[in-house]
């Protein structure tokens, strides 16, 4: 069998947005840097298995991310299909922007840091210097005509730090947001959330005015909880989940990142609650195996293991 079966569970959207991270999040945190050719053909799969939102890189300088330095080179091979409304990169000052918009990009995320600790270590700035290094970034893009994406990061924990509490999250939500950015990405960044703190942030930033319309979830998978607080965040009204393919994913600034949700994981269960995403699941697995064969290690994607391995028996089989 390669298909759940589809059983609805009342409660949940209809329809789920999916915003591909592998890219990003998954190749910034590769131990060796993947040739930009195999990155343009990785995103083209990703497209080409249905994923219509595909975060595709960072312009940051090339000594934070030195994975990432070939945005620029990587825009060009893409070609149209970088351009769209559907392609966002990530930005965290206005250099960065200003390398975006001449390439012609129309989409941007800026991230922060619910921490201090962390704000220090990803961004060199404080929380408050972060805040007022992404001001201009979101107004001149606002100003551009496109769109943006906030990210807060370290929002259910902090490594250095432990317990973030949900109040300190909101209040940098909510500064961000006053900048005009257009979604929220909630970050799981060390992936030590559980449901019923999801549940509890998204009650909060609700409760100030931040509506699930805006809200996005990005959980990594470091203690196996990604899927339950996706769910948890479904049944609360949020419609767009944030996956990277294959599991990769992590933060080089983040002690103790690991992967992100899977999509896999993500779209075999939205596809046996017949959850619509638009995507294939077996062509995205054959791309997870395709990048895996790439990366030279296994996917940690518990769906490209058993559908993977399940093709390969009945290959050996048949
Ligand atoms: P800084 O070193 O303080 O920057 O870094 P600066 O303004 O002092 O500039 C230093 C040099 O970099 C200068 O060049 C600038 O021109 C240049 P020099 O004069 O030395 O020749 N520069 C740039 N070059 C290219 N592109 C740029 C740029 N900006 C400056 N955009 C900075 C501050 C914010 C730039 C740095 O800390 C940074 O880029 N950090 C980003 C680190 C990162 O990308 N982390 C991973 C992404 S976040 C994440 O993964 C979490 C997330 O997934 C959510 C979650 O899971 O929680 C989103
Ligand atoms: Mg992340």
């Amino acid at each position: 069998m390669s298909l759940p079966s589809t059983v609805p569970l009342s409660g949940l959207p209809d329809r789920v947005t999916i915003y591909e991270v592998g890219p990003r999040d998954g190749l910034q945190n590769e131990k060796a840097v993947v040739p930009v050719e195999t990155k343009a053909e990785f995103i083209r799969r990703l497209v080409a298995a249905g994923l219509g939102t595909v975060e595709t890189t960072s312009f940051v300088p090339p000594k934070w991310i030195p994975q990432l330095a070939d945005s620029t080179e990587l825009v060009g091979l893409l070609g149209e299909d970088a351009l769209g409304p559907r392609r966002p990169v990530l930005v965290p000052n206005e250099k960065g922007l200003d390398r975006a918009l001449e390439l012609g990009l129309t989409s941007v995320a800026v991230f922060g840091s619910a921490t201090e600790t962390f704000a220090r270590k990803n961004l060199n700035r404080t929380v408050a210097e972060s805040l007022e290094m992404f001001a201009p970034v979101v107004s001149r893009a606002k100003e551009a005509g496109a769109w943006v994406r906030g990210y807060v990061s370290m929002c259910f924990g902090d490594p250095w730090e432990g317990e973030v509490p949900v109040a300190q999250v909101v209040d940098v939500c909510g500064r961000l947001m006053d900048l005009g950015c257009d979604q929220l990405s909630l970050g799981d960044t060390i992936g030590v959330g559980t449901p019923g703190h999801v549940l509890s942030l998204l009650d909060s930033l609700d409760g100030k005015g931040i509506g699930m319309e805006r809200v996005a979830v990005h959980f990594h998978d470091t203690y196996g909880q990604a899927l339950s607080n996706t769910m948890t965040a479904l049944a609360r009204g949020v419609t767009v989940v944030d996956a990277s393919t294959g599991g990769l994913g992590g933060c080089p600034y983040a002690k103790s990142a690991t992967g992100n949700l899977a999509t896999e994981d993500l779209v075999w269960a939205l596809n046996g609650l017949g959850i619509e995403t638009g995507v294939d699941l077996d062509q995205l697995v054959s791309t997870s195996v395709w990048m895996a064969q790439q990366l030279g290690r296994p996917s940690p994607s518990r769906v490209v293991k058993a559908l993977a391995g399940a093709a390969t028996t009945a290959g050996g089989q048949g």
